[in-house]
């Protein structure tokens, strides 16, 4: 038998460290999630009425906000958008849950049954579960329609989240997540906003931080122990999100229903510079970690800056 060399060591201790690190990683993410759950159902009150005077979103978060139409539009018009964009984005929050939940259970359906890795991601399903109820009863308290994403990226997302990888898997999850975790950090603590909403974003806040984290530690192993072509896919697959993701991120059918011409406000969304400068802060933090990990590299880099959420 040859002997174990020093080398050979090496290449196991390498070879078992991420798989180490990954288990105490999540062992710390049950610890949080069993001290830091919520369940909505009984935290917030739903029997509340809508409170006079307030938004239902920051308004320099609503879309049309400093624009040539919100400079003409009363100031009850305005609240009536935050009212309805607020629903657009619980129904792309619901949308982006429930295809998370099915990437998640892909991703341990081969995994050990019995590790805190599957554990966790166990936990974060049950997690988006009950977020995803919880953004619906906020629509239906808000008295709005629920505004799905157009057919064609519905149906776009049904083929992406069953064939998904891995790395594409959790670099999507975590475009879906931080960029609406952002706007929430700015809505939860807000005295002018909804105390219904304040209460739905700071239970979403607080559990979602985990979620974060379980994703970029996952996502960080796999763009360095991926084989080639699929960290070249996730580059792709994640600027092709990027795109979809901007355009998808409020349904112009919300300016239809508060009374404004569909086209022109999209048109001024498109063209505001405060609107630009919100989506790339919210990004940012996001796309500084896709940077660092190689993720912008190449062709992905393109792609990003045309959704706009890259300056
Ligand atoms: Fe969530
Ligand atoms: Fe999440």
């Amino acid at each position: 038998m040859t002997p174990v060399t020093e080398l050979d060591v090496q290449l196991l201790r390498d070879a078992l460290g991420p798989l180490r690190d990954r288990e105490q990683i999540a062992e710390r993410l049950l610890d949080s999630s069993a001290k830091h759950s919520f369940d909505p159902d009984k935290e917030l009150d739903w029997d509340s009425a809508i409170e006079d005077g307030k938004w239902f979103w920051p308004p320099e978060l609503v879309s049309l906000y400093d624009t040539p139409l919100w400079r003409r539009m009363s100031e009850e018009q305005r609240m009536d958008l935050s009212r309805h964009e607020a629903a657009s984005l619980a129904s792309l929050g619901i949308w982006f849950e429930i295809i998370l939940m099915q990437l998640l259970v892909r991703h341990i359906y081969d995994r050990p049954v019995t590790s805190n890795h599957v554990r966790y991601a166990l936990t974060e399903i049950a997690d988006e579960c009950r977020h995803s109820m919880m953004f619906g009863r906020m629509i239906t308290w808000g008295g709005t329609p629920d505004y799905p994403v157009p057919r064609v990226y519905h149906n776009l997302a049904r083929v992406l989240k069953t064939v998904s990888t891995t790395p594409g898997s959790f670099a999507a999850t975590l475009l879906g997540e931080e960029i609406l975790d952002w706007m929430q950090r700015l809505t939860f603590p807000d005295e002018r906003v909804q105390t219904l909403v304040r209460g739905v974003t700071r239970i979403h806040v607080v559990e979602e931080a985990r979620h974060v984290r379980y994703a970029r530690e996952e996502l960080r192993r796999q763009m360095v122990t991926a084989p080639r072509w699929e960290r070249e896919l996730t580059r792709l697959s994640c600027g092709e999100a990027a795109r979809v993701f901007s355009v998808c991120f409020v349904n112009p059918r919300v300016y239809e229903n508060v009374g404004l011409d569909r086209h022109e406000a999209v048109a001024q969304v498109k063209a505001s510079g405060h609107r630009a400068e919100v989506m790339q802060s919210g990004a940012k933090r996001l796309t500084d970690f896709f940077d660092d990990i190689g993720v912008l590299n190449g062709v992905g880099r393109r792609l990003w800056k045309r959704s706009g959420l890259l300056a």
